[in-house]
């Protein structure tokens, strides 16, 4: 895969004295289908931090909001979770698998899971965990794709396959139902492994089953999730939520290890109880969602335009004539997902308005008729 990192920054513009007055950038500060994290912060999180923002509060967790976010988090997941706020996704991962694995540990996941693709190595470089990525048709897993890496337990001369890691949705905005996590934790477990969840769009895939959080984690046997927060309208806070304390060893002292333990945080856990407590997160991945298919359906049947994956949450992917994608950059920005067979990804955000994706189906239509 020849993604582009969505993490990585598009080439500089002149330095201007207020970026967002920037006007030799034509798509610098203007809506964009790059990420949904090139979307600002949700006004109802901006007046929460405010409202954090009094007096003094205990550091390094001891405060009220992180003590709401483990009842909210509990109220969402069932039974009393552990939750560790984080400040990316990440390091949320990283932390995840570490508390769930011996140092001889190996992680089954898609060749196009987040962890292999796009965290720079953090996986094997900062946690010394060996990953064995599986290719999908889809960025999902199943039992039997899983097995093609989970074998050889017991011998020393392999990393020990102990934990799947399934991304949901996943990097090709697929959703994995609860029967489908169901079947993959019952298959890990009878083989004496973790599963684990990457949720860096958990709440686009909640809004997209119509479904609970717990319904495909808690309830369908996930051990720890990677709970994400900020490609749904938080400034930056992510968590590592264990469903199952029995799974995962030492976290507290792996968070501070790993440089994720905020003395602030406050104001981490006061963006996550504003997305949790009431209907933030299921609001904005529901929106952004559907300007999902508002979009898909506005570039079908365009001439030449092929969607070419389901638009089961806020992403779309399209293969568009040669030349199109760039002049269209130069109006929108939005990322390459594969070079070499010319597939784009757009994505939208819970900031995404129908007149943006309407005004982006129209500039496509140009550019397609200028070839
Ligand atoms: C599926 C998935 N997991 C994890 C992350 C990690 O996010 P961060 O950039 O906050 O480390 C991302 C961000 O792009 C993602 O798409």
């Amino acid at each position: 895969m020849t993604a582009l990192n969505e993490s990585s920054t598009p080439s500089p513009a002149a330095p201007a004295e207020d970026p967002a007055r920037d006007d030799d950038a034509p798509t610098a500060g203007r809506v964009s289908f790059a990420s949904d994290n090139y979307a600002g912060v949700h006004p109802e999180v901006i007046e929460a931090l405010a409202r954090a923002n009094v007096g003094h509060e205990i550091a390094y967790g001891e405060d009220r909001w992180t003590a709401r976010l483990h009842e909210v988090m509990s109220h969402h997941f069932g039974g009393d979770v552990e939750v560790f706020p984080v400040f990316n996704g990440t390091g949320a991962n990283v932390l995840s698998l570490q508390a769930l694995l011996p140092p001889w540990g190996a992680v089954v996941c898609a060749e196009t899971a987040h962890i292999h693709t796009d965290e720079n190595g953090a996986p094997e470089r900062v946690a010394g965990i060996k990953l064995l990525p599986v290719a999908t048709p889809d960025g999902r897993l199943t039992p039997e794709l899983v097995d093609r890496q989970a074998w050889g337990w017991g011998d020393e001369h392999r990393a020990q396959p102990l934990v799947v890691s399934i991304t949901q949705t996943t990097e090709l905005g697929t959703c994995y139902t609860p029967e489908e996590v169901r079947a993959l934790a019952d298959h890990a477990h009878a083989r004496g492994m973790r599963l684990h969840l990457d949720g860096a769009r958990i709440s686009n895939a909640a809004a997209s089953l119509d479904v609970p959080l717990r319904a495909f984690t808690s309830d369908a046997g996930v051990d720890v999730v990677s709970f994400g927060g900020t490609k749904n309208g938080l400034m930056g806070a992510e968590a590592v939520v264990v469903l199952d304390p029995a799974a995962a060893t030492g976290l507290p002292y792996l968070r501070k290890m790993n440089m994720q333990l905020a003395s602030k945080m406050r104001f981490i856990s006061a963006q996550l109880v504003t997305l949790l407590e009431g209907d933030l997160w299921l609001r904005s991945a529901r929106h952004a969602n559907g300007m999902a298919r508002r979009l898909r359906d506005g570039v079908a049947g365009l001439p030449g335009v092929r969607v070419v994956r389901p638009v089961e949450a806020n992403a779309v992917f399209a293969v568009l004539p040669d030349g199109v994608a760039d002049r269209l950059r130069t109006r929108f920005r939005f990322y390459d997902w594969d070079v070499a067979t010319g597939e784009v990804r757009w994505m939208c955000a819970f900031d995404t308005t129908e007149a943006d994706v309407d005004a982006f189906v129209a500039a496509l239509r140009e550019e397609l008729e200028r070839s």
